[in-house]
């Protein structure tokens, strides 16, 4: 297994490109989460202020040394604008993964996060040594769900308490792929 720690590592798809997080990014992670119900689908809270966000990029970015987790920030290939992001992390399992995203609500329902999920699978499975990737959503959130279908998961459990927003549980369900159903899926629409 290949060690990513360069900084300047990045996953090219079609459209975008995944790479390290950095400063500057934060006043976009700010804005997507001043949009309302952003966060409804997610575990972590709105901050309330942009300051917040600093200690959440130093985490990442150690994570991201420690090879335990990446947490790419997506940008525009040519434009360079800034899209969303989507993390792959490590569980207790050490060879099974974890993903998790979000796209700016200004560039949603576009197919940028198929597109990066898709890219982050193959990440994973091929650059990780992945060989379990799972992946958790709230039951109402159907784009997460589509998103994680189109890239060949497939209904691994029901969670009745996933997650808890204002005090309240969300149900989740989870999905997963394994290396070998990856690798088994038609090529063409499997390439980031
Ligand atoms: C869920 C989310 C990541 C989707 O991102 P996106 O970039 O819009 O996704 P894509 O454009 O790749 O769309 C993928 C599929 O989901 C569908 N979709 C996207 N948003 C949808 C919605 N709100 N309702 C129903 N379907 C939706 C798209 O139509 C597409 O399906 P299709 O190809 O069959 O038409 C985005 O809405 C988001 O960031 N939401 C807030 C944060 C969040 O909930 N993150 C996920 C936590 S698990």
């Amino acid at each position: 297994m290949e060690k990513i720690s360069p900084k300047d590592f990045m996953i090219q798809t079609a459209r975008c490109l995944l790479r390290y997080p950095l400063e500057d990014d934060i006043p976009h992670v700010f804005s997507a989460t001043r949009v309302a119900e952003f966060n409804d689908g997610m575990v972590w809270e709105p901050p309330a202020h942009m300051d917040e966000l600093y200690k959440p990029l130093q985490e990442n970015l150690l994570a991201w040394e420690a090879g335990t987790a990446f947490v790419f920030t997506i940008i525009a290939l040519h434009s360079k604008t800034f899209i969303g992001r989507i993390s792959i992390r490590q569980s207790e399992q050490t060879d099974v993964w974890n993903i998790g995203f979000w796209t700016h609500p200004e560039h949603q329902r576009q197919g940028y996060m198929t597109e990066s999920a898709r890219a982050s699978i193959d990440f994973g499975f091929n650059q990780l040594g992945a060989i379990h990737i799972e992946a958790s959503y709230a039951i109402w959130n159907k784009g997460s769900q589509r998103i994680l279908e189109k890239i060949g998961m497939k209904f691994v459990e029901y969670i009745p308490q996933g997650f808890q927003k204002k005090g309240q549980w969300i149900e989740e369900n989870k999905m997963a792929i394994t290396k070998k159903e990856w690798l088994s899926l038609d090529r063409a629409s499997n390439i980031p």
